[in-house]
C-alpha cells in the first residue's frame, strides 16, 4: 500500500478518489462526501450493498449544521460530551446530503473522529468525509496496516499505526424521548446513560426492529475465511444459553474432537483461559473487555494468516458485565452466524 501525507490524502479526495484514513476506532475507506462518483467507488471497492448507508465524518459543529435539519437537545449533549470520539449520531438530513450517502433514508449518520491527522484531512478538505470501515463487505474491520493491506491493497493510506479502540463507533439515535442504540461500539452505553441521565434502548438485543432501524446490521459481518464457531460452555452459560445461541457443541473439547481430523482448527478465548488449552493452537483476546475490544478484529484477521479453517471461540470470560463486553460479544455472534 502506498503511504501518503495529510496533504496528499486531501489531494486524492479532491480528485474524487479513495484513501484509507485512520480513526480511533478502525481504519476507514474515505471519499469526499459530496462527490457522487467517489461515493460509488466506495461501494465498489467494498462490494457493499447499496442499501447500506455511510457515515459522514466532520471536524466541527458548523459542518454538522449544514448536513442536518436540526440538532435535538439530547444529540447536542452527547456531541458535547463525546466528540471528537467514537459516537455516531443519526439525525434528520438536510437537502444537501446526497441520497447515495444515506441509501435513500431521510436521516444521516454523522461523527467527529478523534484521530488528529484525519481531523486535519477533513479540515483541509472543508467537506464531510464519507467513510465506512475499510474492510471488504462482510469481513472483519482493519485496525492496523497489515490487515488493511489485505482488505484494500490498491488504495493509498494515511498511516496512523494501530487504532486505539479497535471497535467501530457506537451508533445512537437521540432524536426521540427514548434514546436508541443502533450499533453497539467503542463508546460504552453506560457512559451515554450517565450523560443523558436515562436508560437507553439497544435495538436488536431481543432481535427487535433491526430491519427498520439499523440497515447495516442486516448484512453478513466480521467473518474471516475460517468458520467461526462459538462455544458457550455449560459450566458458565448452561443449556438454555447454548440453545438460544444455537450452539453446535457444549465444550471446546467436544468441538475439537469432532473437527480436528478434518480441518485446521484453533481456539480464540480470553487470555485467562489459555492455560486450559496448552498444546492447542491458541490466540488470546486479552483479559478485560477493553483489551478484548481492541484485539478482536486483528485476532480474526490473524486466524487467516494461520490458515485456520475452524475458529473455535470459547465465550467464557467474554460474557461479563464490563463496559464494551456486550459489543465484543455482539461482533463475535455475527462473525459466527
Ligand atoms: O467507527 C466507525 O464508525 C467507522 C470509522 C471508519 O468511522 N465507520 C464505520 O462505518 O463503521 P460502516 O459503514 O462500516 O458502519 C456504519 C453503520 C452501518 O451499520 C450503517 O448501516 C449505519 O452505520 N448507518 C449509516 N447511516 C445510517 C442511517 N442514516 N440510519 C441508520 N443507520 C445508519
Ligand atoms: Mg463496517
Amino acid at each position: 500500500m502506498k503511504k501518503v501525507s495529510i496533504d496528499q490524502a486531501v489531494e486524492i479526495l479532491r480528485a474524487g478518489d479513495l484513501v484509507c484514513l485512520p480513526t480511533e476506532t478502525v481504519y476507514g475507506l474515505a471519499a469526499d462526501g459530496f462527490n457522487l462518483l467517489a461515493i460509488e467507488k466506495i461501494f465498489e471497492a467494498k462490494g457493499r450493498p447499496k442499501e447500506n448507508p455511510l457515515i459522514l465524518h466532520v471536524d466541527s459543529l458548523e459542518m454538522v449544521e449544514r448536513l442536518v435539519s436540526r440538532i435535538p437537545k439530547k444529540a447536542h449533549d452527547l456531541m458535547k460530551a463525546f466528540w471528537p470520539g467514537p459516537l455516531t449520531l443519526v439525525l434528520d438530513k438536510s437537502d444537501i446530503v446526497p441520497k447515495e450517502v444515506t441509501a435513500g433514508l431521510s436521516t444521516v449518520c454523522v461523527r467527529m473522529p478523534k484521530q488528529p491527522d484525519t481531523l486535519a484531512v477533513i479540515n483541509k478538505l472543508g467537506s464531510p468525509i464519507a467513510a465506512p470501515s475499510a474492510n471488504r463487505s462482510g469481513r472483519p474491520s482493519p485496525t492496523n496496516l497489515e490487515d488493511l493491506e489485505k482488505e484494500m491493497p490498491d488504495i493509498a493510506v494515511l498511516d496512523g499505526g494501530q487504532t486505539e479502540l479497535g471497535l467501530e463507533s457506537t451508533v445512537v439515535d437521540a432524536r426521540g424521548d427514548q434514546v436508541e442504540i443502533l450499533r453497539l461500539g467503542g463508546l460504552p452505553i453506560e457512559e451515554i446513560e450517565k450523560v443523558l441521565g436515562q436508560k437507553v434502548r439497544v435495538i436488536g438485543r431481543d432481535n427487535t426492529e433491526i430491519e427498520i432501524k439499523s440497515p447495516g446490521q442486516m448484512f453478513k459481518h466480521y467473518s474471516p475465511n475460517g468458520e467461526v464457531i462459538l462455544i458457550w460452555p455449560w459450566e458458565s452459560f448452561g443449556e438454555k444459553y447454548a440453545q438460544a445461541n444455537q450452539a453446535r457443541y457444549t465444550s471446546v473439547e467436544e468441538a475439537y474432537a469432532d473437527l480436528y481430523d478434518r480441518f485446521k482448527c484453533g481456539i480464540v478465548a480470553s487470555s485467562e483461559r489459555e492455560k486450559l488449552y496448552l498444546g492447542y493452537e491458541f490466540l488470546a483476546l486479552g483479559i478485560d473487555a477493553k483489551e478484548q475490544a481492541k484485539n478482536l478484529f486483528q485476532t480474526l484477521h490473524r486466524t487467516e494468516s494461520l490458515g485456520w479453517e475452524k475458529v473455535i471461540v470459547d465465550m467464557t470470560g467474554i460474557d461479563t458485565n464490563q463496559a464494551l463486553a456486550e459489543a465484543v460479544m455482539e461482533r463475535l455472534k455475527r462473525a459466527g452466524s
